[in-house]
């Protein structure tokens, strides 16, 4: 089964609220909320309070993308305002394997996040240690941007990794997922993909959502 994260990020801020129930009534499963300091990524978004109005506004459960430096920082605000799922970068801390823990410590799930131009071996020796592997297929900053193809491929190696570690975890890919460049994701064993532009921009964001889940049991 294929989870959808719809990105909140290309959501329409002034009517949140709104944006997130018409996220939930078309099928997301989770949402995406995109953490960005102005200095891990040229951007700046929002913080743990507007996480927590939305935690206490829906059903669904958060999922945390910290696109931060240093997010050992911040992740006990994140996991106090309700956040299920905490993702740091691998590029943003010197400690991952302590990250990850402090994540779990705090009672939410662990992800570890790769920029395009990392490769996934430094997951190697974290293996057991996090719950989700997220691959950027983009740039990490904005929304709306062209997936890069060599970015997508890592998705293959990290699912074999995985398997011959007899390991589980999610497999999420962000970035210029829409319902051309899924396919060929969801083949490579992704399990979560997220969805921003391509969601909130579509005329019939149910119709979006069902053309997702639809490629996740066809590629079973
Ligand atoms: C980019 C963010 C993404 C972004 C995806 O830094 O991590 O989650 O919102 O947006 P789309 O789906 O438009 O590429
Ligand atoms: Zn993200």
């Amino acid at each position: 089964m294929i989870k959808v994260a719809a990105s909140i990020l290309s959501a329409d801020f002034l009517k949140l609220g709104a944006e997130i129930d018409r996220a939930a009534d078309a099928g997301a499963d989770w949402l995406h909320f995109d953490v960005m300091d102005g200095m891990f990524v040229p951007n700046i978004s929002f913080g743990p309070a507007v996480l927590q109005a939305a935690v206490r506004a829906n059903r669904l459960p958060c999922d945390v993308h910290l696109m931060i430096e240093s997010p050992e920082r911040y992740i006990e605000s994140f996991a106090k305002a309700g956040a299920r799922v905490i993702t740091v970068h691998a590029e943003a801390t010197h400690h991952l394997h302590r990250a990850l823990h402090q994540v779990r410590d705090c009672g939410c799930l662990a992800g570890v996040s790769l920029n395009p131009a990392t490769p996934p071996d430094c997951l190697r020796y974290v293996l057991g240690d996090f719950d989700l592997a997220l691959v950027m297929t983009v740039n990490p900053g904005f929304g709306g941007q062209k997936l890069i193809p060599a970015a997508m491929n890592k998705v293959g190696e990290i699912h074999r990794m995985l398997s011959e570690a007899g390991v589980s975890a999610e497999i999420e890919v962000d970035g210029g997922v829409d319902l051309t460049t899924a396919p060929k994701i969801v083949r490579q064993g992704a399990t979560v993909l997220v969805a921003g532009s391509a969601m909130f921009g579509s005329p019939d964001i149910a119709a979006f959502v069902d053309g997702l889940k639809k490629l996740g049991r066809a590629a079973v």
